[in-house]
């Protein structure tokens, strides 16, 4: 991703823009070039010049801003921070602009790491890290580079699932009037957390531009209103009520996926029996748990039951809502030792090894599955949601003040896109958002989620997003954290109806 610039036209834009920029661009002083050798990294450079090996942000971003300026001496820029390949000429940068650049360099905003053409930049903020998700949104990337090749990518991700990190830093960035061009929202209630009315644009205008309106489904379109606009271009729809096994595994014990959780319990103890870890889960980040509870609810109440808890209209202290808990802590009682210490995917590592059995989790892990290669793991509703589908969307949005607005917009436009969707969804794990996807590149779990998601009783996830608003998500979240250590089951639901108090939904 080399760029060559225009000096000229640079400089007149610093110039008029941005006149802090141009001095730091025209004042990068190098101390000395060193070519890279084998096992060279950028903390070694930083330790040995500025004797501080986390001093290495600044060797990347004076090396990038000196191989913008002169490209001829510095033709390789830095793009990712733990690759240096062997022969490039690297930059070290004097000491006092290392310090300078430290002074105010913020790890929260990579994009002060790269430089920027005149085309400038395209800082995409998201929370995808793992196996499977990063590589869906590289395939998106690969699409918007070939159309606009003059543009520095900055993936400006958060690790964390289900954006656990990311909001914070995210809302800040927002907040702060200082936001990435564009970052991943849910479909949903989500968007309210980020006052759109002040602090995005309305999609609107692009909408009718790209006929989106016409690729999406119209219970989509409703899922993306909010106060009578659009905020969000959606990438995909994903399922979080799935139930993964190890076909091997349930084969060898003459086992079939459970349907209810009676037979959970069935086969949960057979595979004890067997000395199969019969259940796993990870709950490090601290959601996980939270959405399992959420395809619990969903297996055991009906569809308008399920969406009634997130409109006032069913009662959180149901009965129902008890079964619920009481259900979810017999899934619990199954579970894996270690799950504090895991996140999503690390407790997947079980049913790819063959030592666990079952894992109920959203499809971004049929994604995960098969960047790791493995190919033997099966899938069903998670007990009680045949015919169920709970469903989830990631969007991205365009901030009021994102500071590349045209580069931002061009993104939307790659991301509704047949060819952007097509390119991202076979390696996320979801399906389109469109309607109009070739089904034959995607695999068979995927191809039987399309199947699903046109003809099942679709409800909202609410740990992704779609059902309530932010706060309210987080209280369940937390309410549903603290179960999983006290299986307090009558606790735990007079907080989850708290929390629809708080929320204003209940009374
Ligand atoms: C969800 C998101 C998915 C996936 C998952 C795990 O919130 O919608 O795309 O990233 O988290 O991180």
């Amino acid at each position: 991703m080399k760029k060559l610039v225009n000096l000229t036209i640079l400089a007149v834009l610093l110039l008029t823009l941005v006149p802090v920029a141009v001095s730091a661009q025209e004042m990068v002083v190098c101390q000395e070039e060193v070519v890279v050798a084998k096992d060279d990294w950028l903390s070694n450079y930083a330790d040995k010049y500025f004797g501080n090996a986390q001093s290495w942000p600044a060797v990347m971003a004076l090396h990038n801003q000196a191989a913008l300026a002169e490209p001829d001496k510095y033709p390789d820029s830095i793009v990712n921070a733990d690759i240096l390949e062997v022969g490039w000429t690297i930059c070290i940068p004097a000491e006092d602009a290392a310090e300078a650049f430290l002074a105010s360099y913020d790890p929260d905003k990579p994009e002060t790491l790269y430089a920027a053409g005149e085309a400038g930049q395209l800082v995409v903020g998201s929370w995808w890290t793992a196996g499977g998700e990063a590589e869906g949104l590289a395939g998106m990337f690969s699409i918007y580079e070939g159309q606009h090749p003059d543009v520095e990518i900055v993936n400006a991700t958060v690790a964390g699932g289900a954006g656990t990190n990311f909001f914070a830093v995210n809302k800040a960035r927002l907040l702060g009037g200082d936001p990435a061009d564009t970052f991943q929202l849910h479909a949903g209630l989500e968007v309210e957390t980020y006052s759109p009315e002040t602090y995005l644009e309305p999609l609107d205008d692009l909408y009718a531009s790209e006929g989106l309106e016409e690729a999406f489904p119209p219970d989509l379109l409703t899922l993306l209103t909010y106060q009578d606009h659009y905020w969000g271009v959606p990438a995909n729809i994903h399922r979080s009520n799935v139930l993964w096994y190890n076909k091997a595994v349930f084969e060898a014990n003459g086992l079939t996926p459970p349907t209810t959780f009676e037979e959970f319990q069935q086969v949960a103890d057979a595979l004890q029996a067997a000395g199969i870890q019969p259940y796993v889960i990870g709950t490090k980040d601290g959601w996980e748990a939270a959405h399992v509870f959420e395809d619990v609810l969903a297996g055991s109440l009906t569809p308008e039951e399920y969406r009634g808890l997130w409109t006032g209209e069913f009662s959180w202290t149901d009965p129902k809502v008890t079964q619920a808990l009481e259900n979810f802590k017999m899934l619990l009682s199954y579970a894996n030792e270690d799950h504090p210490a895991l996140t999503w995917d690390g407790a997947g590592e079980y049913l790819i090894s063959g030592t666990g059995g079952m894992m109920i989790m959203g499809d971004w892990t049929d994604g995960w599955f098969t960047s790791k290669d493995f190919t033997g793991y099966g899938w069903a509703p998670s007990p009680g949601t045949q015919g169920i589908f709970v469903g989830l969307s990631d969007s991205f949005s365009l901030p009021a003040e994102a500071p590349n607005k045209e580069n931002a917009l061009n993104w939307l436009k790659v991301v509704g896109s047949k060819e952007g969707q097509e390119a991202f969804n076979p390696q996320k794990g979801s399906i389109c958002a469109r309607t109009d996807c070739d089904p034959s590149l995607f695999n068979e779990y995927l191809q039987s989620a399309m199947v699903d998601w046109s003809q099942d009783a679709i409800v909202p996830s609410v740990q992704h997003g779609a059902a309530a608003i932010l706060s309210w998500a987080t209280e369940y979240k937390d309410a549903m954290t603290l179960f999983v250590a006290s299986g307090d089951v009558a606790g735990t639901q007079a907080v989850l109806q708290q929390a629809c108090v708080d929320a204003g939904v209940c009374q």
